[in-house]
Order: C-alpha cells, then structure tokens, then sequence
C-alpha cells in the first residue's frame, strides 16, 4: 500500500528539538516523546483540518467524558529504519482498520484514513532521526481518541480529539515474564468490549495485575469469564503455546483482542511449516501437557512486546517450569519478524509500507 499525504495540515515545528538529550541505549518504554505530535479535533460531526505541533500538555475541561466515563481507544504501532536509512511502517492498515472498529465499538466517530495514516506520514517525516537504526530499536506510534465533550450526561459526546504521540523504543519487557493463569478475575466478557483497543481493558488490568506483580509475575494469562477453563491472551500481548510440535492461539473473539503480530506470527509460522492450530486451549491442557513433558513453549506476541518467551506460569498454587531450549520456536519467529520489519529479508507478505 502507499501511503498518501494529507496536503491539508498545519504545521507548526518546535523551536528546539530534545533528541539530543536522549540515551537511546537506556529506554524504558514509553516515557519519552519526540517534539511533534498530531492533533485532529471533532466538533459537531466534522473533522477538523489536522495539525503538528510541538509536543507539549493541553487544557480539557473537567467535565469531559473521558475523565468520567472512560471515552478513550488506542492503538500501537511501531516505525523501523533500515540500513540505507529509510522508515518503514508495519502493517498500519491493519491498526487503521482495528482504531475504527474500536471508535464504533465505543460510540466515537471514525477517523478518515488521509487523519490518521496521511497524518502519521508526515508527522513521521518531521520525525524520522528519532527512528533509530540496527535490530531492536523502533520507534513506537501511539494513534489515541478521547471524548473531549463537556458534561457529564452518561451519552458519548460530541466533540472528540484525536492524537497521535510517538516514543522511541527498545523491548517492553526487561528481564524474564512469569505468569499468573486467571482464576477469578476476568479482563472481558462476551458481548464487553474486550475486541476493541478501549482504555479501560487496560486500566482493568491493573488492579489484578498489581496482586499477581507483588507475586512476582509480570503478567496474567486472562482465561474466560464464564468458565476460567480457556486460556485467552495476557492484556498486552496475544499468547501462543507450543505442545508436541504444534503451536496453539484462541481464536480471536468479542473478548480477546485481533493482534496484528498475533496475525503475523500465525501466518510466519505456516510458512515456515509449522504445524498451527487456532482453537481454545484449555488451562488443563496446559497443566497436563506441562506434567507429560509436551510442554516446549509459552510466548506472548504484541506490537509493544514483539515476541516474549513466558518462563513459567502458575495456576492454582502450583508454579510450573517451562523447559529451557536450546532453539526456542519464539526466538526463530521473532528473528523471521524482525528481519522483514528492518527489511533484512524480502517481505513477500508485503507488511512493510515506506513513509
Ligand atoms: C501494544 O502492544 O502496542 C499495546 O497496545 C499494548 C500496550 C499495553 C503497550
């Protein structure tokens, strides 16, 4: 796909620029900003023209429906330089696509395609030195709308503002992830809105996540509401599982969230011949198969995660150990990811768009 620039934006660049302030070797995710950002206000049913401006805060009244009914999507998307310096983008008509069915799903207006990739082409243009090169550097793209609306009648607003913020990245997670397999907390339901990038699956986690943090484990694999018997995805990663040589994924649904490296690894994986089956996967499969040695491997797989090997889980009580391999599948996947997102390998899947 090519990407067409959006000839009606104003720009207004910053004065000084910060990038030289920055280790880019030392990053912990998300907590620094490039100077620019996107700015697109919805007033009464129309778009207004975009503009980049220099990153800073913004005033929004205190009665705005986001501050009290949470009326706020996002996406995560990721830029990539190659070798001859050139950005490139991954898959963003799939996290265009997703942003909107995320805005219908939570009563919001949907942004035209010439706001957001148009928008995030030449926002990305004014950008391009904080894209840094050499595998595991990206710069990672977060796309956002919130109800920017006053008062707080419990109905979606009228007015809306949507941004796009960029943050240069290397891994999400340091260090092992150790999971916790849900019991009793749910992060969504059927019929919720657990398919939609909403602000609030995520700030649900927390809470959960915080108990199963003082546990020592970094994430928890969500399991179904009704039953707690089928493993979902971890919140901020899709999870796969690799029993006997086959790799297992749940089925996307109304609950579980459509990942696009969750999309990408299924179809690398197929390519590569490896034997994939996507279908709910139950909590005593797992505990079994981790029993009779089947078990090889538990990994999550997100834009902000790429491809994280999971250690070990616990259910019940009971802690068990993944073994440790000598060549992971998660480790040969992410290394295939990679070398089509820096352009190191041929893209014949055409995923790569340049900005
Ligand atoms: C991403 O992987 O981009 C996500 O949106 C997950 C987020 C919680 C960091």
């Amino acid at each position: 796909m090519e990407i067409k620039t959006t000839a009606d934006i104003d720009i207004k660049l910053a004065s000084t620029s910060k990038i030289n302030e920055v280790d880019f070797e030392k990053l912990s995710f998300g907590n620094i900003f490039t100077d620019h950002m996107l700015v697109c206000d919805y007033e009464n049913g129309v778009w207004k023209k975009p503009s980049i401006e220099p990153y800073a805060p913004f005033t929004i009244d205190p009665s705005a429906k986001v501050f009290h009914y949470g009326q706020a999507i996002f996406e995560g998307m990721k830029a990539f330089k190659d070798e001859n310096d050139a950005v490139w983008l991954f898959r963003p008509d799939q996290n265009y696509e997703r942003f909107n069915k995320s805005a219908v799903r939570m009563a919001m207006p949907e942004v035209p395609e010439e706001v957001f990739l148009g928008g995030l082409k030449q926002l990305l243009d004014i950008e391009k030195e904080w894209v840094k090169k050499g595998k595991g550097n990206s710069l990672y793209i977060r796309p956002f709308m919130i109800a920017t609306g006053k008062g707080v009648v419990a109905a979606p607003a009228v007015y809306y503002r949507f941004m796009i913020i960029l943050s240069p990245a290397k891994s999400y997670y340091s260090g092992e992830v150790k999971v916790l397999i849900a019991e009793h907390f749910s992060r969504a339901a059927n019929g919720g809105i657990g398919a939609a990038k909403a602000a609030g699956n995520y700030s649900a986690q927390f809470y959960p996540t915080k108990l199963a943090n003082d546990k020592g484990y970094q994430q928890i694999i969500w399991t179904d509401d009704a039953t707690h018997t089928k493993l979902e995805e971890a919140g901020t990663m899709n999870v796969f599982f690799r029993i006997n040589n086959t790799l297992y994924t749940a089925p996307t649904s109304e609950r579980i969230l459509d990942g696009i490296t969750r999309k990408s690894i299924i179809d690398l994986a197929k390519r590569e011949n490896v034997n994939v089956e996507v279908r709910p996967v139950l909590v005593d499969e797992l505990v079994a198969a981790t029993e009779n040695g089947t078990l090889q491997e538990i990994f999550g797989a997100g834009t902000a995660a790429v491809i994280n090997p999971i250690v070990g889980f616990e259910y019940k009580e009971t802690y068990y150990e993944l073994p440790k391999l000598d060549n992971p599948l998660a480790l040969e996947l992410k290394e295939k990811l990679n070398n089509i997102q820096y352009k190191i390998d041929e893209d014949t899947f055409g995923w790569t768009v340049k900005i």
